[in-house]
């Protein structure tokens, strides 16, 4: 197996608060180094977080939930990817299955991932396909079609961080198997390589939807599972701990 950097990624989403945060930071035991942890927070705690980082030397690094395609403008309730980096956001997840649900398009995620990187932040793109489209058999389909979409022109491919996110799996405690996830990152890999070739080898593919203390380490074991992208089980900083260990 190449060496890939391995992430481990807190989305918070609508949850969490300044008092939470600061016990997250104090119960957070970080000590392998070799893979990366990142806490993408609601808005308002990015800059608190960073504080609380800094003040306790922790190896935390900080990633938004989103950010906006354009540069800046009226576009109320908002926020650009320069505010983002100005606060030392270091990634941001894009095309969270969530925010597809409210009407974003592939084409509007391949801006907001163009947008990222052309600000020095790097893009945690998420596909998954639902249950019905698996059941179907349209999972590699579904999965191959919003990747490509999301990295069109895209030019940096080393920057680029991706997450399979079964739908299906995504807050409903049915975590896909190891050889689920495995199969459909082994098709990921499989594409990136013939559509771009040997850079395709560097791009991280993490895996979400359910993941927690119990089942992190038999994901981890899988070669194709880079690291993976963790919803409520984030929330909590020593349950996070061993999920971030098991990596
Ligand atoms: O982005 C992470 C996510 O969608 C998974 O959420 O709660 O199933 O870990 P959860």
């Amino acid at each position: 197996v190449p060496s890939r950097r391995r992430l481990v990624v807190a989305n918070w989403k609508m949850n969490m608060n300044l008092a939470s945060t600061r016990k997250f930071v104090k119960d957070l035991v970080v000590t392998k180094e070799q893979c990366t942890v990142v806490i993408c927070p609601p808005y308002p705690l990015i800059y608190p977080l960073n504080e609380l980082v800094n003040e306790n030397k922790s190896s935390i690094t900080i990633g938004a939930q989103n950010l906006h395609r354009q540069d800046k403008g009226a576009f109320t309730g908002e926020v650009s990817a320069d505010l983002l980096k100005e606060l030392d956001c270091e990634f941001a997840i894009i095309g969270h299955s969530e925010v597809r649900a409210s009407g974003e398009t592939d084409e509007v995620i391949n801006q907001k991932v163009k947008k990222a990187l052309a600000t020095g932040i790097d893009p945690i793109i998420c596909v998954g396909e639902t249950m019905e489209q698996r059941e179907q058999a349209q999972t590699n389909e579904v999965v191959t079609g919003q990747l490509l979409q999301a990295l069109t022109d895209v030019s940096d491919l080393s920057r680029v961080v991706l997450a399979y996110e079964p739908i299906w799996a995504i807050g409903t405690g049915l975590s896909a198997t190891p050889d689920q996830a495995q199969e459909v990152h082994q098709q990921i890999r499989a594409t990136l390589l013939k559509t771009f070739g040997q850079v395709a080898e560097q791009i991280p593919i993490l895996y979400g939807g359910s993941v927690n203390q119990d089942n992190a380490a038999s994901l981890a074991e899988m070669g194709e599972i880079d690291g993976a992208l963790v919803g409520g089980a984030s929330l909590d900083g020593t349950g996070f701990s061993t999920i971030v260990h098991a990596f």
